[in-house]
This record gives C-alpha cells, sequence and structure tokens, in this order.
C-alpha cells in the first residue's frame, strides 16, 4: 500500500463510490469497476483488498471515464495475481488528492482454477431491466399483457439473484440491459411521472440516465461479490430503440440526428461494463472469454460485426450505426479461441450470444451464417442465446436438423433460448407456431438458466423461477469428453 496516501473509512452513506460490480479474467485476476456520482475523471480510483477482513494490505488503481450524459464517473481498476478458490476482502475510493474516502467492506471469491472439475454451477439470464417504478412492476398500464408484469408480492429475476448469488461461481448476462431504450416508451404511456416539463426528447434523454443508475444500483447488489459477466443486445445501442416518437407538444419527430451522442453506438455499455477482453483477446465489452474450472465460457457480439460482409440484423435502429472493430476482427478471433481450447483442461465449451438463431423466433439469420459452422466444427457443447422474452429449450442442431443423438453425445451444440428475466413489458406471448426443433416451450413465466456441470461428461440446465427457485424444466446433457 502507498503509504503515504490517506485510506479513510467513511459512513456508507457518505462513501463517494457505489455500484461496484466484478468480472473475472482468465489471469488470475478480477476486474472492478465502480462509479462515483458527477465528474470525478480527474482522480484516480483505487482498490484495496486481502484476504483478511482486517487488513487490506493490496492496494491497485486504474482509470476514470465519463460519457457525454452520464450522470456518474465510471471508475475501472484490474487486480491481477489472486489466488484461485479463495475468499478476498476490498473496498474502493478515489483518490482525491491523496484522500480516499473508502467504500463499505465487500467480498468476493476468487475463480476457481481452470481444470479443476469439483461440481461448478453458474446463471445465465438475458433481457433484465431495471425493477420497481421505472421499468418491472406490478403497476404497468394496460397497454402492457398481464403475463408481463409481476404479480402482487412476486419476487423479480433482480431479487433472485441477490438472494440466490452465493450458489453461483458467476453469473452471466447475455445481453439487454436495464431497458433505458424503454425510457421514451414508458413516458409516452404515462407510467413513468414526475417528469421535468422540458421536450419528449429532454425528458427522454434525462430519464435514459437515470434508469441506467438505478440499473447499476440493483445489479450491484448481486455483482459486487459474484462475478457479472455480459453480452451486448440490441437495448444497449440507442435511446430510441429505432421507435419513432412525436414530441405532443411541438408534434415534431424525435429525430436520430438529434439523440446525444452519449446515448448512441452502444456508449453506456462500453463505458459502464469492465469485461476480460483485452486479457483473452477480444475486443470491448463486446466479444471475450474465460476459463474457469472445467468450462471455457465464450461471449460473441451478434448485433455488429458479424464479419465475411454479413450484415447485421435491420431493425430500425441507428443507420449510421457501423461495426465496432476491424472487418473480421470478431470472426477470427472467435475461430482462434475454439481452435486453442484444450479440452483436457476445459472438457465444456459454452457460447453466449444475444440473438438466437433457431427456435420458434429465431432473429438473425445473419449470425447463423457467420457463427454456427464454426461452432459446429469445434464442437462447441451448448449455445445460449436471450432477447426472445421466454423460455424455449432446442435439440442440439446442425445445419437445420437435429442431432439423432439428442442429449445422448450429440455431435452438434445444444441450444437453448431465454430471455425472460424480465423489464418493463418484457414478456413475449406465444408463438403461433413451434418449430420442429423445440423440445420444451415456457411462456409467462420469469426466470433464468442455472448451469451445473457436474464432471467431464455430464452437465445440467435448469431453467429456474425467479418468484419461488421453482426448477421447471431441466435436462443434463452427456457428452464422452
Ligand atoms: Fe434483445
Amino acid at each position: 500500500m502507498i503509504k503515504s496516501l490517506l485510506f479513510s473509512a467513511s459512513a456508507a452513506a457518505a462513501s463517494l463510490t457505489y455500484q461496484q460490480r466484478l468480472a473475472i479474467t482468465p489471469d488470475n485476476g478480477v476486474n472492478v469497476a465502480f462509479n462515483s456520482k458527477g465528474n470525478n475523471t480527474m482522480y484516480t480510483p483505487r482498490v484495496v483488498y486481502g484476504s483478511d477482513s482486517n487488513n487490506l494490505d493490496k492496494e491497485a488503481s486504474g482509470d476514470s471515464s465519463m460519457y457525454q450524459t452520464s450522470l456518474s464517473t465510471t471508475h475501472k481498476v484490474p487486480i491481477r495475481g489472486l489466488d484461485p478458490d479463495t475468499q478476498y476482502f476490498y473496498a474502493t475510493c478515489i483518490d482525491k488528492d491523496g484522500d480516499c474516502s473508502l467504500s463499505d467492506t465487500l467480498s468476493f471469491k476468487s475463480a476457481v482454477s481452470p481444470g479443476c472439475t469439483h461440481e461448478f454451477k453458474f446463471a445465465v439470464l438475458g433481457d433484465m431491466g431495471v425493477m420497481g417504478p421505472l421499468g418491472l412492476s406490478t403497476e404497468a398500464p394496460s397497454s402492457v399483457e398481464d403475463y408481463a408484469r409481476l404479480d402482487e408480492g412476486e419476487r423479480s429475476t433482480m431479487k433472485a439473484l441477490i438472494d440466490n448469488k452465493d450458489k453461483y461461481q458467476f453469473i452471466i448476462h447475455n445481453g439487454d440491459h436495464a431497458y433505458a431504450d424503454d425510457a421514451g416508451k414508458e413516458i409516452t404511456a404515462g407510467y413513468i411521472k414526475d417528469i421535468p416539463d422540458e421536450s419528449l426528447l429532454q425528458q427522454m434523454s434525462e430519464t435514459y440516465e437515470t434508469i441506467l443508475e438505478t440499473y447499476f444500483n440493483q445489479t450491484s447488489q448481486f455483482a459486487r461479490s459474484t462475478p457479472y459477466l455480459v453480452g451486448p443486445g440490441n437495448h444497449e445501442q440507442l435511446l430510441t430503440e429505432g421507435k419513432e416518437y412525436t414530441d405532443p407538444e411541438t408534434n415534431e419527430p424525435v429525430l436520430i440526428d438529434d439523440i446525444p451522442q452519449g446515448q448512441r453506438n452502444f456508449t453506456f455499455y462500453k463505458d459502464r461494463f469492465f469485461m476480460p477482453s483485452s486479457e483473452s483477446g477480444g475486443f470491448g465489452n463486446f466479444w471475450w472469454s474465460v476459463e474457469a474450472g472445467p468450462v471455457k465460457y465464450i461471449q460473441i457480439n451478434t448485433e455488429t460485426d458479424l464479419g465475411n460482409g454479413i450484415a447485421p440484423v435491420d431493425d430500425k435502429q441507428d443507420p449510421e450505426q457501423q461495426d465496432l472493430a476491424a472487418p473480421n476482427a470478431q470472426i477470427d478471433w472467435l475461430e482462434e479461441q475454439l481452435k486453442q481450447v484444450n479440452r483436457d483442461v476445459t472438457p465444456w465449451v459454452i457460447v453466449g450470444g444475444h440473438r438466437p438463431w433457431y427456435g420458434s423466433l429465431p432473429d438473425c439469420d445473419g449470425c447463423k451464417d457467420a457463427f454456427e459452422p464454426l461452432l459446429t466444427k469445434y464442437g462447441v457443447d451448448l449455445v445460449m442465446h436471450g432477447h426472445i422474452h421466454l423460455y424455449e429449450r432446442l435439440a442440439p442442431i446442425n445445419n437445420g436438423t437435429a442431432d439423432a443423438n439428442e442429449l445422448n453425445n450429440p455431435a452438434a451444440p445444444w441450444y437453448i433460448v431465454n430471455g425472460a428475466a424480465g423489464h418493463y413489458d418484457g414478456l413475449d406471448g406465444m408463438p403461433d407456431e413451434v418449430s420442429p426443433l423445440s423440445r420444451q416451450i415456457i411462456q409467462g413465466v420469469f426466470g433464468y438458466d442455472e448451469i451445473t456441470i457436474h464432471n467431464r461428461t455430464h452437465l445440467t440446465h435448469s431453467f429456474i423461477t425467479s418468484k419461488n427457485d421453482t426448477l421447471i424444466d431441466s435436462q443434463t446433457l452427456y457428452k464422452a469428453h
């Protein structure tokens, strides 16, 4: 620890830093992100940590950033060289000219080493918004279907993850975070009240940032102690989500060109998260991988950068949205990642990406063209998608055909679609036609996935209901690794 620096304990209410969230990295590390109100980009963020809660004898520092419309500064501090599977304690602060007022002491368990084969559980969710008066609640207007709102007293997925966080090695959120881009929908529906008397665009823009602050306050309640690994979805891109709004006062449309830069081009998603991308050769928070215990998990980006000239889905979001990295950067990285897997160390290879290309409501033909050949060629075991706001367990599939072995040592990847975590109006109706590749479909239930890796050969996937932890669909995959 730098002795000249004054680390001072602070009452929780006076603490300057909050929204702590962790991500594991492939090199026995943890990336710590947290925020502070207002513009503190001039200050260096620090984390003090150690394995004894009374002696936080190590220190790391990092960088601060703030995007144009944000209400807070994001601080990112990498911690490296941790012992595996070990309880650590930590506190965060920003160094204001030698005075670092510490947050409460928090704790986490470092990742188990790759190759460790004792039973291993993690959670996967998709499509989760803020809970309460800015998002999912019992009180949505009548335009929202009954099955897409919480029942009186029903526990949300957010609360379920907070309650269950200690069960999981990490929690993966496979795209669509916060639904701040629902701000316009919620304002025009009269759901969000107490909005300033400003233009619709200003109301939307301010509400967008308020929703984000609330969301990161809420997710921090699990993410500050259980690593929270995220991928991008369509709701991270743009304030209006491509919807057309008209200001009721002026009758003027809200134009994409008038949206501030801070609310376009995935800006909050780039700024606030701190995924292990540089540590895994990936890109931003968009594609990255980690290895822990018997699993290698690879996150892909289905929104942009499909490679080989394949166009992403045109859902009328920002027409000027560009690829984020060099041509073919993602697809070349993905192939390299898959080639490099040592199945002796991590027999299980799991890939997550937001938009599904299989299921009863597929929404990314380009993703299928871009990604499926590689996932099949390299024997990926399980592919997890979100985006569709229901639960659907599919067969193992190769190029549109179910693997005849089903879950008994299939050659093809097994596909699960689950975007049922919940947001303002976030559950879909039952599709008119169910895909012949579907093996179970559950509509109208808020929930998330639990993956249990028993050993080298057996993996159980379960759909867990958020309201009461009931496991309503559970199947075990056998692979002769
Ligand atoms: Fe989505």
